[in-house]
C-alpha cells in the first residue's frame, strides 16, 4: 500500500509540475514578445548539440520550449538567443565547447540584447562552473541535466536577473512528462526509456554527470509513442545508457524485452531500434523477442570497450573477452542477418600492445559492421583518472592506428556482403552533396544513397543495392 501511495504522489508530482512549466511559458512568452517588439522581426533562437543521442533528445525539449514560447528556431550561432547543449564524456567535447564560446562572446559585443545558455553533462561538473564564472562572464544562464524540465522557469529568471543565472543540481528522482517537443525529423524520434547510469565502468564520468539510473513508467512510453505514430512517426529509437537493465526499480518491474513486445503491438510503428545495450545485461529473452519481430530493427550496438580480459576488469565492465564472444556468437546464431556495432577505448591505463592485440581479435572475430574507436581520455574524479599507470600518447597512438585499420577493413567486408540484394530503407533526407540523390537507411544501420524525389523522405522504400562504396551503399529505388 505504501508503495502504491508512493507512485501516486509521483504520479501528482509530476503532473504538478507539467502544469507550472506550461505556466511559465505563458510567462515567457510575454518577453519575448517584448523582444519582438524591440527588434522589430521574431526573435531567433539556435540550439547547438554536443554529444549523444540523449543530449540531441534533450535539444528537442528544449527546441519545443523555446519554439512555444515564442523564438524563431535557426541553425545559425548569430541568432538573438544560443544555447549549448554541452556533453563532457571526453575531453575533446570540452574543448570545443570552451573555443566556440569566445566566437559567440564576440557576435555578442555586436548584439547586446543576445542571450547566451548553457547546459548538458558538463556542467554538472564543479570545476566547469568555476571556470565559466570566473572568465566567460558574458554566459547569461546555466543549468543541469537534472533540472532541464525546469527550462521554462529558467527562461523566465534569465529575462529578470541582472547577471548570470546558475541553477545546477547534484540529482533527482524527478521525471517530468508532456512537456512540448520538436523534433529534428516528423519521421523519426528518439524516446527516453531511462535516465542516468549506475554502472560505474571506471572510465566514464557518466554515472556522475547523468545522475543514478530512473526507468520511465511503460504507459507513459507506449503513450508518448502512440502520440507520435499520430504525428507521423514511423521510426523510434529507444534510449538509455544500459536499456537492458530498464524496468529493474519500477515498483512493477517489467524487463526491457517485455517493454519492447508492448511497443511492438502498437499500429503504425514500422521501425524500432534502440541504444546501447551492456553485454553484461543481454538476455536470452531479448534475443527471442528481436527475433521474433517485424518492426525491431537488424542492428545491435554492443559496446566492447576493450578485448583484453584483463583490461575489462580493470574497467570494471563486469564480462570477460570469452563471455562477450560466446554472447557475439548465440546473437549471430539466433539472427543471423543481424548487424553489431561495438565500441572500443584505445589506451586505457595499463593497456600494452598485447591488449590491443585481443581488441583485434575480438573485431576479427566477430565482424563489427562498424567501430567507433576512442582514444582514452582522463575524466576527472572517475577511478580510472587516478590509475598510476597511464599510457604514454605515443604508444596510445600506435594501438589506435593499428586498431583502426582492422576496423576499417572488417567493416568494408562485412557491410559489402548485401551487394546485389534488394532490402527496404527508410527514407531520410536529400543528400547535401550531390542534386537528386536521397540518403535512405536499412533495417541494418546501413546507409544507402540512390535518385529520388524529395516526396519519399519519411518513407519506407525498397532499393536495390548496387554498389558498395566503404562504408555506404550506392543503389536504385525499385518499383
Ligand atoms: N552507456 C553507453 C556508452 C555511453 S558513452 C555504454 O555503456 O555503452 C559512449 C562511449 O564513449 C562509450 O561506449 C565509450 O566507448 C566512450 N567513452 C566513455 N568514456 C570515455 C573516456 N573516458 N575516454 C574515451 N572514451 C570514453
Ligand atoms: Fe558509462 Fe559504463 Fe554507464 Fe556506459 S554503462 S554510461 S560506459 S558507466
Ligand atoms: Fe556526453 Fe552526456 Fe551523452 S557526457 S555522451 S552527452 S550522456
Amino acid at each position: 500500500m505504501k508503495e502504491f501511495n508512493q507512485q501516486i504522489t509521483e504520479q501528482l508530482n509530476s503532473v504538478q509540475e507539467t502544469g507550472r512549466q506550461l505556466e511559465f511559458i505563458e510567462k515567457a512568452k510575454g518577453y519575448v514578445k517584448k523582444l519582438e517588439e524591440q527588434l522589430g522581426h521574431k526573435p531567433t533562437c539556435c540550439v547547438t548539440t554536443f554529444g549523444c543521442q540523449m543530449n540531441a533528445r534533450d535539444s528537442e525539449k528544449l527546441s519545443g520550449i523555446l519554439e512555444k514560447a515564442g523564438y524563431e528556431l535557426i541553425e545559425d550561432e548569430d541568432a538573438d538567443f544560443v544555447i549549448y547543449n554541452t556533453c563532457t564524456v571526453r575531453d575533446n567535447a570540452n574543448q570545443r565547447v570552451y573555443g566556440r564560446l569566445g566566437h559567440l562572446n564576440s557576435l555578442k559585443k555586436k548584439k547586446p540584447h543576445k542571450k547566451i545558455a548553457l547546459c548538458g553533462c558538463m556542467m554538472q561538473e564543479p570545476s566547469v562552473i568555476e571556470k565559466i564564472r570566473q572568465s566567460y562572464r558574458f554566459v547569461d544562464l546555466i543549468f543541469g541535466t537534472h533540472n532541464i524540465y525546469k527550462f521554462a522557469e529558467l527562461l523566465v529568471n534569465m529575462f529578470e536577473a541582472d547577471g548570470m543565472v546558475i541553477d545546477i543540481w547534484k540529482d533527482t528522482d524527478q521525471i517530468v512528462e508532456d512537456l512540448p517537443v520538436e523534433r529534428k525529423y516528423p519521421f523519426k524520434s528518439g524516446i527516453n526509456i531511462m535516465f542516468g547510469c549506475n554502472n560505474f565502468c571506471s572510465y566514464c564520468i557518466v554515472p556522475y554527470v547523468r545522475g543514478r539510473e530512473r526507468s520511465r513508467n511503460p504507459k507513459d512510453i507506449i503513450r508518448e509513442i502512440e502520440a507520435l505514430v499520430a504525428d507521423g512517426v514511423v521510426e523510434v529509437m529507444l534510449l538509455g545508457q544500459n536499456v537492458n537493465s530498464y524496468g529493474k526499480n519500477l515498483e512493477q518491474p517489467i524487463t526491457f524485452a517485455q517493454l519492447l513486445k508492448e511497443i511492438e503491438k502498437i499500429d503504425g510503428l514500422q521501425r524500432i531500434r534502440f541504444m546501447t545495450s551492456h553485454p553484461k545485461d543481454l538476455s536470452d529473452e531479448l534475443i527471442q523477442v528481436m527475433k521474433e519481430s517485424t518492426k525491431i530493427c537488424r542492428h545491435l550496438h554492443l559496446p566492447l570497450q576493450s578485448g583484453s580480459t584483463r583490461i575489462l576488469n580493470a574497467m570494471n565492465r563486469r564480462y570477460t573477452k570469452e563471455q562477450y564472444l560466446a554472447l557475439a556468437e548465440k546473437i549471430r546464431k539466433e539472427i543471423p542477418d543481424i548487424s553489431i556495432t561495438t565500441d572500443i577505448i584505445v589506451g586505457f591505463p595499463g593497456e600494452e600492445p598485447s591488449d590491443v592485440d585481443e581488441t583485434i581479435d575480438v573485431i576479427r572475430r566477430v565482424q563489427y559492421d562498424n567501430a567507433f574507436t576512442f582514444i582514452y581520455s582522463k575524466r576527472t574524479g572517475t577511478p580510472a583518472a587516478a590509475m598510476e599507470n597511464q599510457v604514454p600518447e605515443d604508444i596510445v597512438k600506435e594501438g589506435f592506428d593499428r586498431l583502426l585499420k582492422v576496423v576499417q577493413d572488417t567493416a568494408r567486408e562485412r557491410i559489402s556482403r548485401l551487394q546485389g540484394q534488394t532490402m527496404e530503407a527508410l527514407v531520410e533526407e536529400a543528400n547535401e552533396q550531390e542534386e537528386g540523390l536521397l540518403t535512405g537507411r536499412l533495417s541494418n544501420n546501413t546507409i544507402v544513397h540512390f535518385k529520388g524525389d524529395t516526396s519519399l523522405i519519411g518513407q519506407i522504400v525498397p532499393i536495390y543495392l548496387k554498389e558498395c562504396h566503404g562504408f555506404y551503399y550506392l543503389g536504385e529505388l525499385k518499383r
